[in-house]
Order: structure tokens, then C-alpha cells, then sequence
């Protein structure tokens, strides 16, 4: 019979026999999907560059340990976020993607007779769930160029609204704000309400996340939250991880409504070699930034309105019905979406509108060939 040490070391053995052959067979696994016969997703905002190769190999090493709950990589993840958003670690709050933390919000504060304030169109996950626990949306329309209407935000605000809720760089329009307008809005705010900053697009944009992140206003504001997440710059999607900051009071009272969406020990592992990882993060901005650009450059040639994007993805008026553009691209082999969180009675401003996700230059080169031939431009 073995001994106890002899059964654990023949266990790490053969744990580490698995490793091993996972880290050999890293470099082929870690290719993109070749499959040629599926349609490009050009429809979910995807990072198509893919993560840090420095975090798939810490997740191949870390697989052996997979048997365990969470030791201290949590918490370990949770200081490295501190130290970056130049905060306590009381003050950052870890989740299973940004998602949950956008609904964990909206299940506090939502509740018949209170509203939340947003833009419309809007990214629809936190007031979506918010109207469904009874609340009601208050939407404003963005305004010039698609971007925000801070002084129509503030007007909207009442004595039963709880929360406002701004995208950063808006999803579905892609308008970057200009972050001393945003800053002064957020001040002017009154002080009983939530602000919630979403900022799962904010890495990407043309300008460094320090010059437009609302993260430092957390110590100057008791009730704001900004939320960031590792599924867009970073690329870590299918792993989620996600993250809010805020006063450890305004945490507490939203993490009530938390029903454990810690991130996996894996997630965990992942994220804290992909911060570590700044050079592929800036390589990652820096594709997006190129290519993005590209795609604009190709909309103005062909002619067609576009959004001046910033985050992941770009919005454009095709001109034909936004379900029809859609179904032809599909036939084309290639997904995109159309324009949502759009306030009732609005929808028809926006029938004609596509938002496509920027993928590799090699994809931005065939969508803009298959929308050429479908609208008839060349
Ligand atoms: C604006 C915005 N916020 C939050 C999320 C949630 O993403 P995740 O849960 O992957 O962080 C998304 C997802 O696409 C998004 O577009």
C-alpha cells in the first residue's frame, strides 16, 4: 500500500505530466478557430487578437491545481487591481465578468417607483434588469454625432431616480466622452443617486484609459461605481473576469445582492498574468486603434454615416433595412448586429443602422468588400 506523501507525490506526477504536455502543445492551441464554413462574429464585440500567450501558459501550469477553491489568487488579483486604480483593496470588487456586477447593481436599487436615467441607444444589461425588478428607464437621446447629452441626463434625474447609468465609450454608438464634461456631470450629480461608469471598452480607446477613466472620482464620491472588465482589451472573455470599483460602503450594500460570481481560481490566474502582461494589452490597443480606423476610413469612401468609434466596435447608417443588411451579410457569411437599447418610440431612427465589431484587418478588408456589394458601391 502506498504511503500518504507516495499516493500525493505519484498524484502530482501524473497532474504534472498533464501540464507538461499541455505547455508542449500550447503554441498549436492557442491559433485562432480555422474553420472556414462558420460566419465571422462580427456581431459580439469578440478581442479576435487574442490573450496574453504569457497567461495561457500560467493556466496550462496552474490546470494541476484545479482540484482546489480559490487560495489567495483572489485576493492576490484584488491588490494588483488597488495598486492600479490607486485605491485600497476594500474598494475593488471581483466578478464573473463585468455582468454580474451590472446586475448585482441593478437588483439593489431597482424596485417599483425608482428609475434610472441612461442614453438611448444604451448597452441595456444593468437597466434592463433594473426595470424588470419593477424600476422604470428614463432614456435620453444622445445627442450631436451620437455623443452624450449630459445636460438632457441631468434634467431627466428626479427625486425617485436611484441610479444613472453611463456607457463609456457608449455601447452600441462607440462615442468616447469628453472626460471633463463627463467628470462635471458626474459631480453635478446629486449625491443620493448611483452613478455607474461603465468602462468595458475604455483600453481601447484612441486615447490612454488614465486621461478618460472616472475611477479616481470614487474617493471624491461616495456613490459611484466604475466597472471594468478582462473580456475586451485583454481578451479573456470566456474565462470572466470583471471588476468594480467603488466606496467599500456602496460595494457592500450592492454585494448583498451578490449570488457568487467570484471569478474562478483559473479566471483569477488568467487576469493576473494578463495585467501583468502590458506589452501584449498595448499591442492588442494598438491593432484595434489601427484597424478601426481603417474601417471608418472604408465607410466615408463608400459614404456611408458612421459613429465616431472608439471601443470595439462601429455603428452606420446602411441605408436599407437593418434586418435585411443583416440576413445578406449572413448569406455572405458574416455576422453583425443591429442597433439596441433604443428607447420605445425611437426604434425607427435607427431601422437602417448596423453595428459591426472590429475583428482582424483580414475580416475589416472582407466586411467592408460584402457591404460594398450589397449596398451596390464600389
Ligand atoms: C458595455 C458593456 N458592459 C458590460 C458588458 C459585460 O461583459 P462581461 O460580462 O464580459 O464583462 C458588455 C458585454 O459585451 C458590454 O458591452
Amino acid at each position: 500500500m502506498k504511503s500518504l506523501p507516495m499516493l500525493r507525490q505519484s498524484r502530482r506526477l501524473a497532474t504534472t505530466l498533464l501540464s507538461a504536455i499541455l505547455v508542449a502543445s500550447a503554441a498549436s492551441t492557442f491559433a485562432a478557430p480555422t474553420d472556414t464554413t462558420s460566419p465571422l462574429h462580427l456581431n459580439a464585440n469578440e478581442n479576435l487578437f487574442g490573450f496574453s500567450p504569457k497567461a495561457q501558459e500560467a493556466v496550462i501550469k496552474a490546470v494541476e491545481s484545479g482540484n482546489f477553491y480559490n487560495r489567495n489568487e483572489l485576493d492576490d488579483l484584488a491588490v494588483m487591481l488597488a495598486k492600479k486604480e490607486g485605491v485600497t483593496k476594500d474598494y475593488i470588487q471581483l466578478t464573473h465578468g463585468s455582468g454580474p456586477m451590472l446586475l448585482m447593481t441593478a437588483a439593489t436599487y431597482g424596485k417599483p417607483g425608482a428609475n434610472i436615467v441612461t442614453t438611448s441607444p444604451g448597452y441595456p444589461q444593468l437597466t434592463g434588469a433594473f426595470a424588470q425588478r419593477g424600476g422604470s428607464i428614463k432614456y435620453t437621446p444622445v445627442g450631436a454625432n451620437l455623443g452624450y447629452d449630459f445636460k438632457a441626463m441631468l434634467a431627466a434625474i428626479d427625486a425617485n431616480t436611484a441610479i444613472v447609468y453611463v456607457c463609456n465609450p457608449n455601447n452600441p454608438t462607440g462615442v468616447l466622452a469628453n472626460p471633463t464634461e463627463l467628470r462635471n456631470f458626474i459631480m453635478a450629480v446629486p449625491e443620493n443617486v448611483l452613478v455607474f461608469v461603465d468602462e468595458a471598452y475604455l483600453e481601447l480607446a484612441n486615447t490612454d484609459l488614465a486621461a478618460n477613466t472616472m475611477t479616481p472620482l470614487v474617493k471624491l464620491r461616495k456613490n459611484l461605481i466604475v466597472s471594468r472588465t478582462f473580456s475586451k482589451g485583454y481578451a479573456l472573455a470566456g474565462f470572466r473576469v470583471g471588476y468594480g470599483t467603488g466606496n467599500p460602503e456602496v460595494l457592500a450594500k450592492v454585494r448583498a445582492n451578490d449570488t457568487g460570481t467570484a471569478p474562478s481560481f483559473l479566471a483569477a490566474i488568467a487576469a493576473k498574468a494578463s495585467l501583468a502582461d502590458t506589452e501584449h494589452l498595448q499591442g492588442n490597443i494598438k491593432k484595434y486603434r489601427e484597424i478601426r480606423a481603417y474601417t471608418m476610413k472604408e465607410l466615408d469612401r463608400l459614404g456611408l454615416k458612421h459613429s465616431d468609434a472608439q471601443g470595439a466596435f462601429v455603428i452606420f447608417k446602411a441605408g436599407i433595412e437593418a434586418k435585411e443588411f443583416q440576413k445578406k451579410m449572413l448569406e455572405k457569411k458574416i455576422q453583425v448586429n443591429t442597433v439596441f437599447g433604443v428607447a420605445p418610440g425611437q426604434e425607427g431612427e435607427y431601422k437602417d443602422w448596423i453595428r459591426v465589431s472590429i475583428g482582424t484587418q483580414e475580416d475589416m478588408e472582407l466586411f467592408i468588400g460584402a457591404t460594398a456589394s450589397i449596398l451596390g458601391k464600389s
